[in-house]
């Protein structure tokens, strides 16, 4: 079969609207078709591999059989338009528009505050409306099943789910009552009067749900599905040809003439394997419309399930069948439900086939060891006949492969039923509950002799052990024929600790801690069995704890903060719970970033190429790429007219590398080509030739060691530590290590390079925090005058620091490609490469020595500082001075000193990070104070209270203040979490349980705003007022998510005393508001608003005399008049900024506008067996001043804790020993997801306070309460503690952060860890470094 042939006819709907694709393409997924072919942009690129959910649509089928239709969510992104034939697709712009009607999907999850930068919305809008397509009134857990597999990196999920939460029936409950702990049951202990309590969103308002209105599935799809003339479908693509047969014996046929032709099902292991991997099918069949695979077939001895049946309708029909029959039987069915609610998403399950998840023989598979443990087996076909295959331990071969024949093909699964007697229980430990692969999994089943405690037949199953799934045959053998009692099991945990080995250096790591879960999820099946034992009188033990899952229902959360006052206008919007002025064009799809603005004529596609080596000297070889089709050009360091460097601190970067690489993933050169796959197959055939250098430097041991630091490192201290260390009581050190945080923006960085065609003019379209540094670099790279370019910023998919500095590189590179062709050249970044190139926050080694005394009182610190800088400086020495300025916290140590260096290593350059060096610095301060705590036995909330600042203060760089709200915010926590009273609980659970602990913490801030660079807090504002009245505000903020844009309306709205909706923002453009600084620092808001401010009054006061002429006049009639007057109707606003500074060496300074305070309480539950935890409830206190919108400020402090609790427990980058990037996707990188969520999430605003200081007495919110995350790293510490005294062990003891499950549950030292040997650090390669 050949490509270039005539194909079929590709058909299928889009929103009611019929496709038909002559022409096309298995290469080609649905995201791309829909984005780039029907320009439907509303649904998002955010991954590509199917793990964040940026691009869900819904796909409806019509099935003869049943004659009933059918809706799914999908990852578009992995599904390839040849599947979709017959199927109807739903996309975000299909359910709703503000053109015609919104959606209540869309219009709840917009105003109950759940979009920010809205780059998730669409998705999570999608997976929500397929919910209620198939359940119009779900419950909370079916709603956070379906939202599982949406990540979300700015809201923290909660106010999404509330939106959603409207839809069940019993909205606003837990739906618990009962059966345990119901929301109902709670009575908030600060709560008497609800009803007077200023609501976010009113929830009376919202359309209802009509099904009635939904689009109807085309009639013309089900005619052609009850159409019997069924034929094999062929397309031709560029490389790759499909078939999609229509009968088992014609797929039999096309799979023995091309036993390397994929079966493509789900597509969900061929999908990403072809895009990540490279790998090219010339020929993919399809065996989705051969019937044969989907029967369903029930003997007496189990059931016979299709392979083709996709994992969600394996699900489905499990829970269907299982209340059918006696439990003994489905033990099995039950097993097995267990695994697949936590395997994948929703969406991948809806198309991940039962055969396919099989045959992918993944090491980590959940399926597999359950059915191999089960006794299932599998029905396969080839052109040699029919047999049957038992899913045991000589199926699975190795990675990827089975014992099967290329040729053969899975028919069915046969999951038989259990007996009397047998139990079976699948367990997974996994990095995240949800959507993450498994660290371990397993399948276990054991039988026995009737009525005894004797076993007849064991088999366990484990995942994650191997390079596929594995039989812990051995330890089987040492169970079979014994008592299942302490004894026997005592011995298979030692034949499993020899049997199931993994080297040190195995690939995945965590070779420690994947040991010890094959023991204590062993341990977990032995209480089960035990209990089940028990529970059939075949023993009468006092049997060991029972142990169950961590609790998992989100219930309802407070929301607190002040009633505007009763004097204020109603139609002054300042301080009310204002909408994000976007949000719902966000929900509908029609918000416009970065990568959706149309294609202009003739434009290309930049791809970039990166270096492989840490340290090397490089050749370059450009003529294959050149050669390719599509290839336009291939851009180096060569072709760039100006700066070819950027130089911070007198360091150079240079934007594309030369002669030299200092880091895996160092842009090298970029391709340009008229698609994006061309210019991506253009950068893969540039032949790099590497000559490595010596001694590449990756940990800050290594910077240590080989002293590789920038400079200026820098000093502080005040008092004299080395005289206080000789008169405190007691003194300590400690060490700890923090790792870096990806940004992980859902958006990736994008941009669009224009050139106008005349005088070196250059229009760029970019998403990034600080257009003016963009604007200055592309013209610095071009050798331009800064007056040939304009940046403009409509809005980002969310930047948290990380589209400043490394996003201007990027796009200077961009213009070069632009100047050389002088063509528009677009370059988006794929996941990968983003989170390869751009850096992230900084990893920090903190080393601490203090000295206290016996009544709690610090005298003396002495902290080190060592912040892994990466290849470049970027602003690192600015990180460094922000790490010092904070390492007090809330603490009034009057023996300080702080010494902090940017280490400069062999890897990507690492950059700003809301927090900019804060969650760090506080991190190692709050960790010391907790050392001094458990030295000295006491409350570590007692140590902090006795340390902080009290009274009028000063800190340690001589800056004046007063604590008195940050010691509000502590003692209204404590009241507000009824903190005193849940220590004593946590205390009492954790001496009746063993295996379980919870534990509980509560943490203060205080976080200085502004930037210490004075002439970073200026900012400029333009508004026009046109003739109709209309106003158009532009200012130098740029929009992120924050709410920016609607803070700045609310106060043009009380300024020009006209409602919002007469005012507008566009964008944020270099040529209408100059020289601006960044988004950041969270003084966006103090200083545009500002300028907003003044603008608005310029102009207010020049309608005066209009004004006074006809007092009564509307606005428009005013303006009208103005106009005839000849009154200017624009006026620039411009605010100068607080004068700060800070002087190094005489390490005094006022760097600070004013201090944001607050204060976070929470308490986890641990599975001490697993690591596994859930924050059970969190109270977070904040004094904000008077907020400007308070719906946006707690957006931004409920998305903050929740970015801080990814940092802190979850979230690792990993680096090979060579320096690359292992975790480049969201497959291996997890960001928390809606199942991390506190269970309750409080969040009050603290009364009563104003700051002279900003905007109409409000304080800067965007960064602080990152660093709140981390109460949940000590509240897993407190649980941890409490799990080691049981085992006899007390004092400090040593957490990094982030706290993973791995982590953790190490660090209880629980029997099963120690029995794990330790290799000696040196004596092997690890596979990931600690960086
Ligand atoms: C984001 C993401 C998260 C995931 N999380 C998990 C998880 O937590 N746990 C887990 O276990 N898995 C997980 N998976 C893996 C997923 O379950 C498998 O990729 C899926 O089951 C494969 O099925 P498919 O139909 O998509 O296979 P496809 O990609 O369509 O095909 C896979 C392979 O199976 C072969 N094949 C398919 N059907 C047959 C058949 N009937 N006979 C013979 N060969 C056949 C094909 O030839 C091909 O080689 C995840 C995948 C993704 C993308
Ligand atoms: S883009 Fe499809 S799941 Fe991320
Ligand atoms: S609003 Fe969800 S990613 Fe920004």
């Amino acid at each position: 079969m050949s490509a270039g042939t005539e194909g079929d006819t590709l058909c299928f709907f889009i929103n009611g609207k019929k496709v038909t694709e002559n022409h096309a393409d298995p290469e080609t997924m649905l995201l791309s078709f829909l984005r780039e072919k029907l320009r439907l942009t509303g649904t998002k690129y955010g991954c590509g591999g199917g793990g964040c959910g940026a691009c869900t649509v819904m796909v409806s089928r019509y099935q003869p059989a049943t004659k009933t239709i059918i809706h799914y969510a999908v990852n578009a992104c992995l599904l390839p338009i040849c599947q979709l034939h017959g199927a109807a697709v739903t996309t975000v712009e299909g359910i709703g528009s503000t053109k015609t009607r919104i959606h209540p999907v869309q219009e709840r999850i917009a105003k109950a505050h759940g979009s920010q930068c809205g780059f998730c919305t669409p998705g999570m809008v999608m997976s929500m409306y397929a919910l209620l397509r198939n359940k119009p009134q779900p419950s909370m857990e079916d709603i956070t099943q379906a939202l599982a597999g949406n990540l979300c990196r700015c809201t923290g999920y909660r106010p999404i789910v509330d939106g959603c939460r409207t839809f069940c029936q019993e909205a606003n409950c837990c739906q618990t009552n009962g059966g345990g702990d119901c929301c109902l049951d709670v009575k908030d202990e600060t709560d008497e009067q609800d009803d007077e309590k200023p609501q976010l969103f009113n929830k009376d308002e919202f359309l209802p749900l009509d099904p009635t209105q939904e689009l109807i599935f085309p009639p013309e799809l089900i005619l052609m599905a009850e159409s019997s003339n069924l034929k094999t479908l062929t397309f031709y693509g560029e490389r790759t040809s499909w078939v999609s047969p229509t009968s088992l014996d014609e797929l039999v046929q096309l799979r023995s003439s091309n036993p390397k032709a994929p079966l493509v099902m789900g597509n969900t292991n061929i999908g990403p394997d072809m895009k990540f991997k490279g790998v090219l099918h010339p020929l993919i069949i399809s065996p989705t419309r051969v019937l044969e695979l989907f029967d369903v077939t029930q003997t007496a001895q189990g059931v016979w399930v299709g392979a083709g049946c996709s994992l969600s309708e394996v699900q489905s029909l499990l829970e269907k069948l299982a209340p059918q029959f006696p439990e003994e039987k489905t033990e099995l069915f039950r097993a097995l439900i267990r695994q697949l609610r936590n395997l994948g998403s929703q969406q991948i399950r809806n198309v991940a086939s039962l055969g396919g998840n099989i045959m992918s023989a993944y090491p980590n598979s959940d399926l597999n060891p359950v059915l191999a443990a089960g006794n299932c087996k599998v029905s396969v076909v080839s052109n040699g006949g029919r047999r049957e295959v038992h899913l045991n331990q000589d199926f699975f071969v190795s990675f990827g492969k089975t014992v099967l024949k290329p040729e053969e093909i899975i028919v069915s699964v046969f999951i038989p039923f259990t007996r009397e007697g047998e139990f079976v229980s699948a367990l997974r430990q996994a990095p995240r509950k949800e959507g993450a692969f498994a660290t371990v999994t397993t399948g276990m089943r054991v039988f026995f002799s009737e009525r005894s405690r004797v076993v007849q037949e064991v088999s366990i199953y484990y995942g994650g052990m191997g390079p596929t799934t594995v039989s812990a045959a051995k330890t089987c053998a040492a169970i079979v024929s014994k008592p299942w009692d302490d004894e026997t099991l005592g011995r298979a945990y030692d034949v499993l600790l020899d049997e199931l080995v993994l080297p040190p250096s195995a690939p995945g790591g965590k070779v420690e801690f994947r040991r010890s879960l094959t023991l204590s999820l062993l341990f977990k099946f032995n209480l089960e069995v035990l209990q089940k034992l028990r529970e059939m009188n075949v023993i009468k033990d006092e049997l060991p704890e029972r142990i169950r899952p961590l609790p998992r229902d989100i219930q309802p959360s407070l929301q607190e903060y002040q009633h505007v006052s009763k004097d204020q206008s109603a139609q002054d919007p300042v301080g009310r719970p204002i909408m994000h002025r976007s949000a719902i064009s966000q929900a509908t799809g029609e918000a416009v970033y970065c990568d959706d603005i149309p294609r202009t004529d003739g434009e290309l596609f930049m791809a970039v190429v990166t270096s492989s080596r840490a340290h090397a000297k490089i050749t370059l070889d450009v003529s294959e790429a050149l050669r390719l089709p599509g290839v336009v050009d291939v851009i180096t360091a060569k072709d760039i007219p100006g700066k070819k460097v950027r130089t911070v601190f007198g360091y150079d970067e240079e934007l594309l590398a030369e002669s030299q690489v200092s880091c895996v993933g160092q842009m090298i050169c970029a391709v340009v080509a008229d698609t994006k796959a061309h210019a991506k197959r253009g950068a893969a055939a540039v032949k790099i030739s590497y000559e490595d250098l010596p001694d590449p430097v990756f940990t800050a041991e290594d910077t240590i060691e080989k002293s590789s630091f920038f400079e200026p490192r820098r000093v502080i201290w005040r008092g004299n530590v080395t005289e206080a260390f000789k008169t405190v009581d007691q003194l300590h050190e400690g060490e700890i290590r923090m790792g870096g945080q990806e940004h992980f923006y859902m958006e990736t960085q994008s941009m669009l390079v224009v050139p106008v065609g005349e005088e070196t003019e250059f229009k760029a379209y970019v998403s990034t925090q600080w257009p003016t540094l963009t604007q200055d670099a592309i013209a610095d790279t071009l050798n331009i005058p800064s007056n040939r370019v304009t940046c403009h910023v409509k809005r980002m998919g969310g930047a948290f620091g990380g589209k400043v500095t490394k996003t201007s590189i990027l796009a200077s590179i961009t213009a070069v490609a632009a100047l050389k062709t002088s063509r528009a050249v677009r370059f988006v970044l794929e996941r990968g490469d983003d989170m390869l190139i751009t850096g992230a926050r900084h990893p920090v080694l903190g080393r601490y020595k203090v000295g206290f005394m016996m009544d709690g009182s610090i005298v003396a610190a002495d902290i080190q500082y060592y912040t892994n800088a990466g290849n470049s400086i970027d602003e690192s020495t600015l990180v460094v001075e922000k790490i010092l300025l904070h390492m007090d916290n809330a603490y009034n140590i009057p023996n300080l000193h702080g010494r902090a260096s940017a280490c400069r290593t062999n890897l990507p350059s690492n950059t700003a990070f809301r927090g900019f060096g804060v969650p760090q610095s506080i991190m190692i301060v709050e960790n010391m104070i907790n050392d001094v705590a458990v030295l000295l036995g006491r409350p570590a909330d007692q140590i902090r209270e006795i340390n902080m600042y009290k009274g009028p203060s000063v800190t340690h760089y001589k800056m004046e203040f007063s604590p008195e709200n940050m010691l509000r915010c502590w003692d209204d926590c404590k009241v507000k979490s009824d903190f005193s009273a849940r220590r004593k609980a946590v205390d009492q659970f954790n001496q009746q349980n063993r295996w379980k602990k919870r534990g509980i913490a509560i943490i203060p801030i205080k976080y200085g705003i502004a930037f210490a660079e004075s002439f970073l807090n200026q900012a400029g504002a333009l508004v026009h007022v046109y003739k109709d009245g209309s106003v158009l505000v532009t200012h130098g903020g740029t929009e992120m998510g924050q709410g920016i844009h609607t803070k700045m309306q609310q106060v043009a709205s009380r300024e020009l005393h006209i409602p919002t909706s007469k005012i507008y923002i566009s964008e944020t453009s270099t040529n209408t508001v100059p020289n601006t600084c960044p988004s950041a620092a969270s003084f966006g808001t103090d200083a545009n608003g500002m300028a907003v401010k003044n603008a608005c009054m310029i102009l207010y006061q020049r309608l005066e005399p209009i004004r006074q002429k006809n007092p009564k006049g509307s606005w428009e009639s005013w303006i009208n008049a103005a106009y005839f007057e000849k009154i200017s109707l624009s006026a620039t606003g411009f605010y100068r900024g607080p004068d700060l500074y800070m002087d190094w060496d005489k390490m005094e300074g006022q760097p600070y506008a004013y201090f944001t305070y607050a204060t976070c309480c929470c308490e986890v539950e641990l599975d001490c067996l697993t690591g596994d935890y859930r924050t059970v409830r969190t109270d977070i206190v904040v004094d904000i001043g008077r907020s400007v919108n308070p719906s946006v400020d707690i957006g931004q402090i409920e998305g903050a804790f929740m970015q801080g609790l990814g940092l802190y427990t979850l979230e690792e980058l990993k680096f090979s020993p060579s320096g690359l990037l292992y975790t480049r996707g969201p497959s291996q990188y997890k960001i928390p997801a809606v199942c991390d969520v506190p269970l309750r999430f409080n969040v009050y605003l603290l009364p009563d306070s104003s700051n002279p200081h900003a905007i109409y007495s409000s304080k800067g919110i965007g960064e602080p309460i990152v660093f709140l995350g981390s109460t949940v790293f000590f509240a897993i510490k407190d649980a941890v503690a409490a799990a080691r005294s049981d085992s006899g062990l007390v004092g400090p003891f040593s957490l990094d952060s982030p706290a993973t499950p791995e982590r953790a549950c190490l660090a209880c030292a629980s029997p099963f860890t120690k029995k794990i040997p330790v290799s000696k650090p040196g004596s092997f390669k690890p596979w990931a470094l600690n960086i």
